[in-house]
């Protein structure tokens, strides 16, 4: 397999008006390439392109919705694929490139697309790899958007599907034999309880059955995992949240060979939801930092979930890097760092729960994850306030139920926020007295 890594002198790709007739191949330079580390990847990786002029460390924005033309000699030329370029900016754009390649590079993957957001590239991968008619195999934690579009909508498009446990290898078997599969779904680590998927070991039977596997690793990051290297077929981002970083662009990438990549990317010609330019610099820019970042808030969220499974106040902690943790074997065999994340429940109802959060004074109360602020919320009220508590049970969900993404404020700073939240929980008439409380 070739492995896409910064490279110097990288061509265009050549995207005519029906097609990309080829998605760029990149190659290991060793002698361009003295050190590879994620550090260097997210810092240089598909960086000092040909076309950058060299009084620009920064990758140039490039603002058009069409590259021009010196005469019809040059169409041609274009046409017949000897000067490679992007003819029209919703086929692909140089500033997005540069990122594409960054992410290639830290996935170990062939290739990559970027589209305009997570949700963007998790359609654009189940309506171009999944003929109508075809089965899927999801993860019941799965992404609940992705969950529900498989659930309510490619149903509608003639495509059946089977929700199983994630550690209920026979569950997957079972769908493998019964179904013609075409493609295995799962987030690993799964959102928000955490649960972690033995990447090489459902791969194996996939692909005896013919089935592509894909894992969303969003809440993993690229630093943390890297799928492709467990054999999965394919990996998806929401760049929304560590890639980004910064809690300001939204965007979404999946990675895989250039044959896969190429087909969910001529899909994605229809669909039609580039990244804008601007978008690619931002997150370019925001990944300069990722590995920092991600080191930062690693750190921080297993000394959090140290405490907090300490903590009389807190009944249960879901976070891959504890012991406790029931895949923890898999997720210390397959991770790097367990990521940002972590859940909790605490000792109290759904009001005291509440007033837990309210106390809270560094984090946002806010949806999504991984960017440099702290942010907390209260899936029973924020992400599932629509469903019944009997509903919201039934997919784990409890009234208590906290999820935390850290950022990268100071450990003791987030440690005495919390303890002291936790305290004035005790305070609520909603909690059970407890003699004392650290
Ligand atoms: C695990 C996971 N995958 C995919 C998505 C969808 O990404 P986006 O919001 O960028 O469309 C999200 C969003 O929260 C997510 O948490």
């Amino acid at each position: 397999m070739v492995v896409a890594c910064p490279s110097l002198e990288t061509g265009y790709v050549s995207c005519p008006i029906q097609g990309p007739t080829q998605l760029p191949v990149l190659h290991i330079k060793p002698d361009h390439l003295p050190v590879i580390s994620d550090a260097s990847l997210t810092v240089h990786a598909g960086e000092k392109q040909n076309w950058i002029p060299k009084c620009s460390i920064g990758t140039p924005i490039i603002n058009s919705t069409a590259r021009w033309f010196e005469n019809s000699e040059e169409v041609i030329a274009f046409k017949e694929g000897r000067k490679p370029s992007f003819e029209y900016a919703r086929y692909g754009n140089l500033t997005t490139k540069v990122l594409e390649e960054k992410i290639s590079a830290l996935e170990r993957a062939e290739s990559t697309l970027f589209v305009s957001s997570g949700m963007g590239a998790i359609v654009a991968v189940l309506l171009s790899l999944v003929p109508p008619g075809g089965h899927i195999v999801a993860t019941k934690d799965c992404y609940w958007e992705a969950r529900m579009f498989i659930q309510n909508k490619l149903s509608q498009m003639g495509v059946s599907s089977t929700f199983v446990d994630m550690n209920d290898m026979n569950l997957l078997k079972e769908a493998l034999q019964k179904h013609k599969v075409s493609l295995f779904y799962a987030d690993s680590p799964s959102n928000p309880l955490l649960n972690c998927l033995d990447i090489k070991k459902v791969s194996e039977p996939c692909h005896s059955h013919g089935a592509l596997v894909c894992i969303d690793s969003t809440l993993a990051s690229p630093i943390n995992q890297k799928p492709v290297t467990l054999g999965a077929d394919l990996v998806l981002h929401s760049a929304t949240k560590y890639i980004s970083g910064h809690h300001d662009v939204v965007g979404g990438c999946v990675s895989g060979s250039e044959n896969l990549i190429s087909k969910i990317h001529s899909y994605h010609f229809d669909l039609g939801s580039p990244l804008v330019p601007n978008a690619a610099y931002m997150i370019i820019r925001g990944m300069k930092t990722m590995h920092l970042r991600v080191e930062a808030q690693n750190n921080t969220a297993l000394n959090i979930a140290q405490l907090l499974e300490k903590h009389p106040m807190v009944r249960h902690v879901y976070y891959p890097g504890l012991p406790s943790h029931p895949q923890h074997d898999i997720a210390t065999s397959q991770m790097s760092g367990f990521g940002g994340v972590v859940s909790f429940e605490v000792a109290g109802d759904l009001h005291a729960t509440m007033k837990f959060v309210d106390s809270l004074k560094l984090p946002y109360i806010a949806t999504s994850f991984g960017g440099c602020e702290s942010l907390v919320q209260q899936p029973a009220v924020m992400s599932f306030w629509d469903y019944s508590a009997a509903e919201r049970a039934k997919i784990g969900i409890k009234d208590n139920l906290v999820r935390f993404s850290f950022g990268v404020e100071k450990f003791e700073d987030l440690a005495a926020d919390i303890l002291q939240a936790l305290q004035n929980m005790i305070l609520c008439s909603h909690t059970p007295k407890l003699p004392s409380c650290g």
